[in-house]
């Protein structure tokens, strides 16, 4: 089921997730809606606070970007064991319609979760699929992607933000 999409400022975007304790049946489903939220908003990655469900659970699949493997994943509890060097990327979020912000993150990360299945995964993601995870990681952990902004960007990011929403109330 296609659910709707959480829009900052709502809370449960600023508040981390609660860790999953048992990889059951209403985890399952709340995956399947999670993937195919994301599919109908043409997302490549989707936290599930952001469908309104502050549990540490999320989907990626970077297959529709061109240049990025073809990579589908669903990490529950995920944290990230070790990192390497950075890079900047110009990113999106579904929770932020029509903004986006150059955020600088980690090129390499080393995580560690728990698979759909419940078993735990040691994985290692490079650049898009790394940026992707760490931008998801972020929202299980209250925290949006202008909060990696400093000061005047910051503010300029809001700003733009707050125009695309009164512009698109209009319509
Ligand atoms: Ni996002």
């Amino acid at each position: 089921m296609v659910r709707e999409i959480v829009t900052y400022p709502a809370e449960v975007l600023t508040k981390p997730t609660e860790k999953v304790d048992c990889v059951d049946r209403e985890i399952e489903r709340l995956v399947k809606d999670m993937f195919e939220t994301m599919y109908h908003a043409e997302g490549v990655g989707l936290a599930a606070n952001q469908i309104g469900v502050p549990l540490s659970v999320m989907v990626i699949d970077t297959s529709p970007k061109e240049d990025a493997p073809d990579l589908k994943l669903v990490l529950i509890n995920p944290e990230i064991v070790s990192s390497e060097g950075r890079i900047k990327y110009k990113e999106g979020c579904l929770s932020f319609p029509g903004l986006s912000v150059e955020v600088e993150r980690a090129r390499k990360v080393r995580v560690k979760a728990l698979n759909e299945h419940g078993e735990p995964v040691e994985l290692e993601l490079e650049d898009f699929p790394a940026i992707v995870f760490q931008h998801e990681l972020d929202h299980l952990q209250g925290i949006t992607f202008i909060d990696r902004l400093k000061g005047w960007r910051r503010r300029m990011a809001l700003e733009k933000y707050r125009k695309l929403q009164r512009e698109a109330q209009k319509v």
